[in-house]
Order: C-alpha cells, then structure tokens, then sequence
C-alpha cells in the first residue's frame, strides 16, 4: 500500500492531492454534492464530492456509501477554517474498501446499557475517541513526571498472595491448588524495590471485588503508585500535588481539541495547573463536614435545585409547543434542547433525593468514621482545586500506616481529592517502617503472618522511613473530562455486572 496520509498532518499537503484512508463518519447528501465525514484515527475531515467533477463510477461509489464503511478518498488538501481539520478535500476519488451494513450506534439517541454492550463500536464516536486521547495524554504525562525526575518503573506481580487493602474485596484464583488473589495493589512490592532503587513507581492494572455499583469504581483498574526511600508524609505530598499540576498542565496544553469537544469547563483545571493545593486534616475535615456553613451550602443547593426543576418544565412545554410548525433545521435544535433538558432534570431529581442522605452523613459524622463518597463531594464542593486531606484516624486505615508519633489514634495517611464533586483519587501515606510495630499490626488485623515473612525482611535488613501513593487512572481520566462515570475512561471497563465485550 502507498504510505497513508493521516487528517491530523494535512497541512502538510495544502493545494496539493491527497488520499485518505478512513471510516465514513457522517454522510449528507444533496442534489449533486455528497458530504462525507471521514475519520481516520488522527481525527474527522469533511469530503466533498461533486458530481460535475467525478466520473459516474466514482459518484456511484460515494452514493452507496454508508455510516462506518470503510473507504480510500482521494482530492485537493484545501484550506477551511470552518473545519475541525482545518482543511477539506474536493474529492477525485473513492475507493470502496467495505461497506457497513446497519451500523447498530447511529447519530441518534442511544442508552448506556446499548452503549456499553456495543462498547467495542461505541470506542469510535467523537466522544468516546476524544476520552481516550486524553487518557493516552494522562499516561504520558505521569511516565514524563516520574522518569524526569530519576524515579525507576517497576513492575509488580499480579498474582499474589497478599492482601494489601482489606480481605472483602479480594478475588481468589486457583493457583495450581494454591490459593491466590489478583493484586490489589502494588505498594507492598514496590517498597521492596524502593530500597533497592530509591525511587520507584509501579504503573500497572490492580483489581478490587466491589460488589456495589458506582460510577466510581471499577473491579478492573490501573493505578500508578510512587514509592521512595527516605520520604516522610510532607514529602509525599509535595510530590503528589505537584504530579497533580503536572498531569492537567500536560492535557491543558496538549488536549485542548478534545477537551473542548467534551464541553470541558477547565475554569477548575486551570486552577489545578499550579501546585499548592489546600492541605486540610481529617480532623478539620469531619469539623467542615458538622459545620453551618455545610448545612447552609446544602439548603441552598436544595433550593436552587428545586427552582430550576419548574423551569426547565416550562421551558419544555414551550419547545414541545412549537416544535408542531417549526422547520427542519430548527426542529434539529429543538430536539436537541429537549434532551439536555431531560438530562437535567434527571440530575436535578438524583441531586434532590441524595442532598438530605449526604447532610444526614455529613451533619451526624464522629471523629473515627471513615469518609464516604458523599462527604468527599460535599468536602471538594468547597474548594476550587484538588484538596488534601491527612492523619486519618488509625482505626480505619490498613496495616502498614505509619502511626503519627505525636498522636496514636492518628495514621500519617494522606488522599487527594479531586473538585467540582469528584472526591478521592489518591490514596498513600507514610510506611511503618519498625519490624515490631508491623509485628504487632499484622496480628491486630488478623493477616497471616507467613505470606508476609519476605515484607517484613525489608524492616530487618537496613529499614529507612519511607512513603508512597496510589493514583487511580480511570478517576483521573473521569475528573479531568468532566465525566459523570468511570466506565467511559477505560476502553473495556469491568464492572459488578460486566463482563463483556
Ligand atoms: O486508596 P487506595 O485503596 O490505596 C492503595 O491501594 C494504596 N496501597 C496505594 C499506595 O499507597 N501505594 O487506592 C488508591 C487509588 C484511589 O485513590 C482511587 O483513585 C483508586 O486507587 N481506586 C479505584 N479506582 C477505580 N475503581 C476502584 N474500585 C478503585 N479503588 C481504588
Ligand atoms: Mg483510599
């Protein structure tokens, strides 16, 4: 085959002919002109084909072809500022390479459930597509971040026999009559290797058994977890936060086409570019959460929720109304109206039924309760950038936490939470790097002593103070994007409930 030109580097062969191998996106047909949208992986370029300027056998090609076939087009490269491209070609030919027959996801309407059975077609619309950019951007980022600054990557096994984040959510496989589990995260491994490397980081899948469904969790999920010798708590989140900036620097300067294709508000991102983000204890955290002004900001949210409902009912009767005698072109928009008018108002009805559970959480919270979901996005409301929040009661923390020396109810944890209602998407802390103290955990928490015998060696042989974080990927991926649900940021989610594609 000749070398393919791609939509993404047409500039290159402005005025001049070009062919294009790519996928019919859209197709719009008028009297003598076709209108194709192709993409081609690099991004989408309108075609146009003129009757008066092909030969029948090649009009003939462009009239059969349908939404998702494949085809070569060939024509002049020329300039539009109109276009997502930039450019446009007067086509000269068409080449046929397949046509698609009933493309199950059309340009209308389709539900999640639809969506996610086709998963394996829907990784093709715009959407989904510029997600995936942007999670492809978030991993270059973070390799970029780490690799500058001297820290190695490292690979951590996923069968293990260790669990590290509680027994209940394990899975266990049968390991030549042994049992194992998939890895639920890398740190324990990767503090092995911090000593031998200083500073490493593990960038691999980890998988959790949650048996609840969320739109922030997955059973099947990538994290990134940074571990270094000779770093307290402050250290660690130096670091996190200024990965945190580095990563939405990276997708604010590289990803701006796809952000803005997914009507991104980076009002919050911007702000999240530069580090220095609010460092609050879980002490204070559980103080906000009890306080007035929470109460406060949770009535008016309620109020300002129950005024838009009428509203946006009265508006939709008046489209409904209109949409009788209105043309073509207007009744297109109408539609479209209606549906994000639907959409709200579902969120509005799931935000009016959840704001008094969350103040009932929020109002009713004692220190030594663990945050839940709704008490992060309450705690994030209040604050324009990600937020830390450290020194979580020791209770409800796994057993390799440092204990804060001065307090020993208190672990020396930390977790970024994300804004804009996001919550939690790093969790990490200080390691108790003492053999007896980890003696001593390890029985509290009832875990067997033998598949830890080689962690503890690393208290024995030249222990150091150490620390570390886990970043979750997909929740990265869902705040950046400004996604409702985790389940688009990763190309084959697994979820309670999923299992294919
Ligand atoms: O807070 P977690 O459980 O921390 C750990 O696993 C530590 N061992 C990490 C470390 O210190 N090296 O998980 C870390 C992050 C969470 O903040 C969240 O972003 C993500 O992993 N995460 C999930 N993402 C999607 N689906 C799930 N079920 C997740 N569980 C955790
Ligand atoms: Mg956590």
């Amino acid at each position: 085959m000749k070398k393919n030109t791609y939509i993404n580097e047409l500039e290159k062969f402005a005025g001049q002919s070009a062919t294009l191998r790519g996928w019919v996106y859209n197709k719009r047909e008028g009297k003598s002109l076709i209108f194709l949208i192709l993409r081609d992986g690099t991004g989408t370029c309108q075609c146009i084909i003129n009757q008066q300027d092909v030969s029948d056998a090649v009009w003939q090609n462009a009239s059969e072809l349908t939404q998702e076939s494949s085809v070569a087009v060939t024509g002049k490269v020329i300039e539009d500022e109109r276009s997502s491209s930039g450019y446009e070609i007067h086509v000269t030919d068409v080449n046929v390479v397949q046509i698609a027959r009933d493309y199950p996801i059309t340009p209308k309407e389709h539900g999640v459930e639809f969506l996610m059975e086709n998963r394996h077609l829907w990784l093709r619309s715009q959407r989904q597509w510029a997600i995936m950019r942007i999670r492809n951007e978030i991993i270059f980022a973070i390799h970029t971040f780490f690799q500058e600054r001297g820290f190695i990557q490292m690979d951590a096994p996923i069968f293990t026999g260790n669990a590290v984040e509680g027994t209940s959510t394990l899975f266990e496989t049968n390991y030549f009559d042994q049992k194992a589990y998939l890895t639920q995260s890398g740190q324990l491994y990767g503090e092995a290797m911090a000593m031998a490397h200083g500073k490493i980081y593990t960038f691999g899948p980890t998988f959790r058994a949650e048996k609840s469904k969320t739109r922030r969790h997955l059973t099947e999920f990538w994290m990134i977890e940074p571990e270094m010798a000779y770093y307290d708590l402050e250290m660690n989140m130096d670091l996190a936060e200024e990965m945190m900036a580095f990563i939405v620097d990276r997708v604010l300067s590289r990803r701006e086409t796809e952000l803005a294709s997914l009507n991104r508000d980076t009002t919050a991102l911007e702000k999240a570019r530069k580090s220095g983000y609010p460092r609050i204890t879980y002490t204070q955290a559980i103080e906000r959460l009890k306080s007035d002004e929470m109460r406060i900001m949770l009535d008016e949210m309620e109020d300002s929720r129950k005024q838009e409902d009428p509203q946006l009912r009265q508006e939709m009767a008046e489209l409904e109304k209109e949409f009788g005698q209105a043309k073509k072109g207007r009744k297109l928009q109408i539609e479209k109206r209606l549906r994000d008018i639907r959409v709200r108002l579902e969120e509005i009805e799931e935000d009016l039924r959840n704001i008094p559970v969350w103040r009932k959480s929020a109002l009713e919270k004692q220190w030594g309760d663990d945050l839940g979901g709704s008490d992060e996005t309450l705690l994030t409301m209040q604050f324009d950038t990600p937020i830390m929040v450290y020194g979580y009661p020791a209770e409800i923390k796994a057993f390799y936490m440092k204990r804060d020396p001065d307090n020993d109810k208190v672990a020396l944890g930390v977790d970024m939470l994300a804004p804009e209602g996001y919550g939690e998407i790093i969790g990490g802390g200080q390691r108790e790097e003492s053999l007896d103290v980890l003696l001593d955990r390890i029985e509290e928490h009832e875990l067997p002593i033998e598949a830890f015998s080689w962690y503890l060696d690393l208290r024995k042989f030249g222990t150091v103070p150490h620390s570390g974080f886990g970043l979750g990927l997909e929740r990265t991926v869902s705040w950046i994007c400004g996604l409702k649900h985790v389940r688009e940021t990763i190309p084959f989610p697994r979820m309670l409930g999923r299992l294919y594609p």
